[in-house]
């Protein structure tokens, strides 16, 4: 697992983009897996504007994302399909083929989930993997006591996920209790994972997956057993973790020789 801790979360969210970039700039038609949540919103900025920039192209890519919400429907404003069109997809204009989510309205969502499991290993599985963290190490949606060894199948939210999302939801709405998520066993199937993390909210679940014990207690901890894991972290994130001063010698400032040049709209470097 390559730990790289920044000084800022602009410069963690620029290496994270980055990351993207350069895997479709080596082959335009990889196969990413893609995330959702707050911590997403610099990274899809950082990628619109990339390719805006003629950067990088998406349109030859195929995109799976993690996860979606049981019985909300695909235009449904608090859907993730709606949070990826919104943040992403239609601001470049990507056409239907290039992507995918589970359809939360599918009327056998178990049927759905296992599709979209076969759907993934039909493209050839995923090249790169990119994730997010809940607060209790959860990935996509595999809540704590997930097998290590789960696919593409419907979960039911732990109270805190529910509490954590219930800032993307109206006050007279009610948060879904189940997701259709990608399991632990797709996610570690992927030829890279890369995780970011930002802000301190996410500390203990950092230090639980990267220095804790595999376990699904922390199902994010699986990804000690991945292959090619890029854990990208800003400081606050990074606050609970006991090795620090290893990883700080490993990669002063996350930096691994890898860092693009990319400029974020709306995020200002800080010293
Ligand atoms: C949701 C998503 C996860 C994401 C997590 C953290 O639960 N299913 O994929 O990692 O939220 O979101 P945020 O970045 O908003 O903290």
């Amino acid at each position: 697992m390559k730990v790289l801790i920044f000084r800022s979360r602009e410069r963690a969210v620029v290496r994270a983009a980055g990351e993207i970039v350069q895997q479709l700039q080596a082959r335009p038609a990889s196969v990413l897996g893609l995330a959702t949540g707050g911590t997403m919103d610099p990274v899809y900025a950082a990628l619109i504007a990339a390719a805006r920039d003629g950067q990088v192209a998406f349109d030859r890519a195929t995109m799976f994302n993690l996860d979606e919400y049981v019985g909300v429907p695909p235009d449904h404003p608090r859907s993730y399909e709606h949070y990826m069109r919104t943040h992403f997809f239609d601001a470049l204009n990507l056409p239907d083929r290039t992507w995918r989510l589970p359809r939360g309205d599918a009327p056998d969502p178990a049927a759905e989930a296992e599709a979209y499991e076969a759907r993934i290993a039909e493209a050839g599985g995923i090249d790169l993997q990119l994730l997010g963290i809940g607060a209790n190490g959860h990935i996509g949606f595999n809540e704590p006591s997930s097998s290590l060894s789960s696919r593409t199948r419907v979960k039911t939210l732990h109270r805190r996920t529910r509490d954590d999302n219930a800032r993307f939801f109206g006050p007279d709405e009610v948060v879904p209790t189940t997701a259709i998520t990608m399991g632990i066993a797709t996610i570690l199937d992927s030829r890279h994972a890369l995780l970011l993390a930002t802000g301190a909210a996410k500390a203990q679940a950092v230090a639980a997956m990267i220095e804790g014990p595999v376990s699904a207690r922390c199902p994010a901890s699986a990804l000690q057993l991945h292959r090619h894991a890029t854990v990208v972290l800003d400081e606050d994130a990074a606050q609970a973790l006991e090795l620090r001063d290893y990883y700080d010698t490993v990669h002063p400032d996350g930096e691994d020789g890898q860092m693009p040049a990319m400029r974020i709209p709306g995020l200002e470097p800080q010293a």
